[in-house]
Order: C-alpha cells, then sequence, then structure tokens
C-alpha cells in the first residue's frame, strides 16, 4: 500500500471523503481541500477514473526533513532520484506549503528550483543525462508539500507525483479554451448536496453552457468523469500522465487490470447511455450560444438528443413540464463581479426568482448557487439547506428549497 493524496474544491472535502467511501481506503484524513488515503495503486487508479469531486490524485514518492532552504537541497537527494525517474522524463515541480509553514519561506517557486537542482545533480553524478523541465506536457509533474516534522525544530518535504497530469474538472468534452464558469467537478460535488435521486427530472434555468446538466447526465447514466479519456485512448493516445510514468510501466502486474477497468468502464457508459430516457435534462438560458455549447458537449459524449429539452427563454418564464409534478432544478443565476455598490438589477432578478420559485415550481426541490449574500437575501423563501464552499478563491452558498 503507499500513501495518497486527493485534491478538491474546498469546502467539498467531505462530499469527496463520501464519495471515496466504497474504495475502502486505509488511514483516510480529511484535509484542508483534500484527502490523505493510503490503499494499493490499482485502487488509487480506479478511483482516478472514477471521482466526480477530486481536482487532482497525488501519489508519494519520498519525503525528507530539512533545516532551512540551504539543506533543502542536499536532503531531497535522499530520495532515489535516479530509481523513479527516466532521464528522458519530462518534470515540472509545484510547491505547496501547509499552513503552519506559511510566511517561512520567501515564495514557493524558489523551493521548486531547489528540489529540481537536487533531480538535477542526482543524475548528472550517477546518470550523466537528465531529466528536463516542461512546463506544459510533463509526464512526471510533481508536487512538493512543505510541512512541519515531527522532529523538533525541521520541516519536512513531501513529494508527490500527480497521476492524471491535468485537473480532472476537464472531462474533455468541451473544446479547450472554454472554460465554464463553474468548473465540473464542482458542479458534480454540489450535485450530490442536492436531494436530487438521479430518477427524477433535472432543471437548470440559467444553464450556460450547461454544466450541472452534463454532470448531471454523466452521474445518471453511469458514465465515468474520464469516459472521453478513456475513449481516447483506445486512438493510440495517453490520456493520463502515469501511463508514460516509470513506477506505472515497470509494474507488470497493474497493467492488465487497468485495461480491463477502461473497458469495464466504458462498456458500462455505453449501456446507461443506451437506456437514456426521453425529456430526462432541461436546460434554458436568456442567450442562445451558450446552449450550443451544451449541445456540442451532449452530442461529444454521446448522449441521445430526446434525453434534453432545450429553451432560450427568460428564467423567469420557465415552468416545468406538464408530465412532471416533481424534479430537482438546480442552478447558478448572474451573480456580476464583487462590486462596491450593489446592482439594483441583480437584486431585483434575485427577488424574481424567489417569486417564480414560489409560483411555477410546487412540487421540486430548487437549488441555488450564490456568492453574494446582498442577493440571495432578496429571495423570499425559507432555506431547507445551505451549505458553504468555494468557487476558486471566492466564498459561496448552495441554497436550497423545498417548494410546495
Ligand atoms: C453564471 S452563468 C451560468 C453558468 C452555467 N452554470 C454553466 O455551466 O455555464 C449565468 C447564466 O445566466 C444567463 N442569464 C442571465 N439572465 C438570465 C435570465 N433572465 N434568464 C435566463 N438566463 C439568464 C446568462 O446568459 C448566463 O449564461
Amino acid at each position: 500500500m503507499k500513501n495518497f493524496f486527493a485534491s478538491c474544491p474546498r469546502g467539498l472535502e467531505e462530499t469527496l471523503n463520501q464519495e471515496a467511501t466504497r474504495f475502502n481506503f486505509n488511514h483516510v484524513e480529511i484535509t484542508r481541500g483534500g484527502l490523505n488515503f493510503k490503499t494499493t495503486p490499482l485502487n488509487a487508479i480506479n478511483f482516478l477514473l472514477e471521482t466526480r469531486v477530486a481536482s487532482r490524485v497525488y501519489k508519494e514518492i519520498g519525503s525528507f526533513d530539512f533545516r532551512n532552504e540551504k539543506d533543502l537541497a542536499k536532503n531531497a537527494m535522499q530520495i532515489p532520484w535516479t530509481k523513479i525517474l527516466n532521464p528522458d522524463d519530462t518534470i515540472k515541480i509545484t510547491s505547496l506549503f501547509s499552513r503552519e509553514v506559511m510566511g517561512k519561506f520567501k515564495n514557493s517557486h524558489y523551493l521548486s528550483l531547489l528540489l529540481k537542482d537536487a533531480i538535477v545533480d542526482t543524475f548528472v553524478e550517477k546518470a550523466g543525462k537528465r531529466p528536463s523541465i516542461d512546463l506544459d506536457h510533463p509526464n512526471f509533474p510533481l508536487l512538493l508539500r512543505i510541512e512541519p516534522s515531527p522532529k523538533k525544530g525541521e520541516l519536512r518535504g513531501i513529494v508527490s507525483v500527480d497521476l492524471a497530469g491535468h485537473s480532472l474538472h476537464l472531462r474533455g468534452y468541451r473544446a479547450s479554451g472554454h472554460e465554464a464558469p463553474i468548473k465540473e467537478n464542482l458542479a458534480a460535488a454540489l450535485l450530490m448536496n442536492t436531494s436530487w435521486n438521479k430518477e427524477v427530472p433535472l432543471y437548470d434555468p440559467f444553464c450556460g453552457s450547461g454544466t450541472f446538466l452534463l454532470e448531471g447526465a454523466m452521474m445518471r447514466y453511469q458514465i465515468a468523469p474520464t469516459y472521453i479519456k478513456l475513449l481516447n485512448r483506445k486512438e493510440g493516445h495517453y490520456s493520463f500522465a502515469f501511463e508514460r510514468q516509470k513506477w506505472f510501466q515497470k509494474d507488470q502486474a497493474i497493467k492488465q487490470p487497468f485495461e480491463n477497468l477502461c473497458e469495464e468502464l466504458i462498456a458500462r457508459a455505453k449501456n446507461g447511455i443506451s437506456n437514456a430516457g426521453v425529456g430526462e435534462f432541461h436546460g434554458s438560458d436568456i442567450v442562445a450560444d451558450p446552449i450550443g455549447m451544451l449541445m456540442e458537449a451532449w452530442q461529444t459524449i454521446g448522449l441521445p438528443r430526446k434525453s434534453l429539452r432545450i429553451n432560450v427563454i427568460n428564467a423567469l418564464d420557465v415552468q416545468p413540464d406538464d408530465n412532471f409534478s416533481n424534479g430537482v432544478l438546480i442552478t447558478n443565476p448572474p451573480y456580476g463581479v464583487r462590486l462596491e455598490e450593489k446592482d439594483e438589477k441583480l437584486e431585483k432578478l434575485y427577488y424574481d426568482i424567489g417569486e417564480s420559485l414560489k409560483n411555477n415550481w410546487k412540487g421540486f426541490n430548487a437549488y441555488i448557487i450564490s456568492q453574494e449574500a446582498i442577493y440571495r437575501k432578496k429571495i423570499s423563501l425559507r432555506t431547507s439547506m445551505r451549505m458553504s464552499f468555494y468557487n476558486g478563491s471566492l466564498e459561496c452558498r448552495l441554497l436550497g428549497y423545498e417548494l410546495y
């Protein structure tokens, strides 16, 4: 068993922990921004392929204690780098400090440079040729975390490798460069905190590029979040950095089970897609363009057109389909940017959202993502749940309403 760390959007650590339950990890520890756990590399890869909440999954490769910047590089050479890396590997190093250590160092970039020196010096001494730096597509992206050491007066450097090599919110259903206002793993994690049981229709009347609907469809039809990446692998591409990492390539016992797992997840998704029903997802927006992005992504996943209803319409005029007396609505209405002065139009919009929920959505559970207290207070409905989380550095709330 090895040590792993999975990161996630802040505020959703408990959701990640719940999602991880079925993987039976050992020594699970919830930390700020993620989970530490122990498991086998194959089980960690299985988790990486199936987690909808994690941003990245890291495998620990070594650690060392040090007192100051000066002896960081020297002590980091205790890690057997030439066994871990190939000389033709490409690396990138990111450094992070735990909260207790913050302020002890000028900047994290300098620590990354020191670790790079340690790696390079080890290779020059022992192998002649050395790994090179690639800031865009390294096959060996490293994370150096600095924490207090149990040894008095010392710090501990923990070095891990990023297994996917990209943030897992990038599902592959959007062309690169099209970032949704809400990250895919955050949207999935928020959906998991609602009462949606995947069996009733899901509505988003401010759907934009449709992240909630796309994530909901992947959940309902049992499509792994890495499904598109798994399909790309079949075309002969490497989809995950670990496929090009020495530890994985050396381990003959892991390769076939990994291939089987990929096949299993593809088969499960195809089966889920073939069972999709009519009108199970409803998206609308006042602007047509983002809805075009939703439809493109829907097609990229291979979801049937019949399961999605779309409309260009003011959210305040949307009513649920007559055939359904209940369902779930989840949406993030416009929130503006942090304003010095409140925006009266937005205040009115939030008031109207409350009124429309009351009048048009009886029998539904509605969930609103809100960033600014001044606007959410305009919704004159009692909340049935509220949860705080971070979208990047912005503190937001998920507010639930049961509508009778
Ligand atoms: C914060 S974005 C939603 C982003 C979305 N969750 C996504 O995944 O792309 C808000 C959306 O509300 C839409 N919008 C603004 N006013 C609206 C209104 N009155 N009715 C419907 N949509 C509206 C905007 O066009 C925008 O796409």
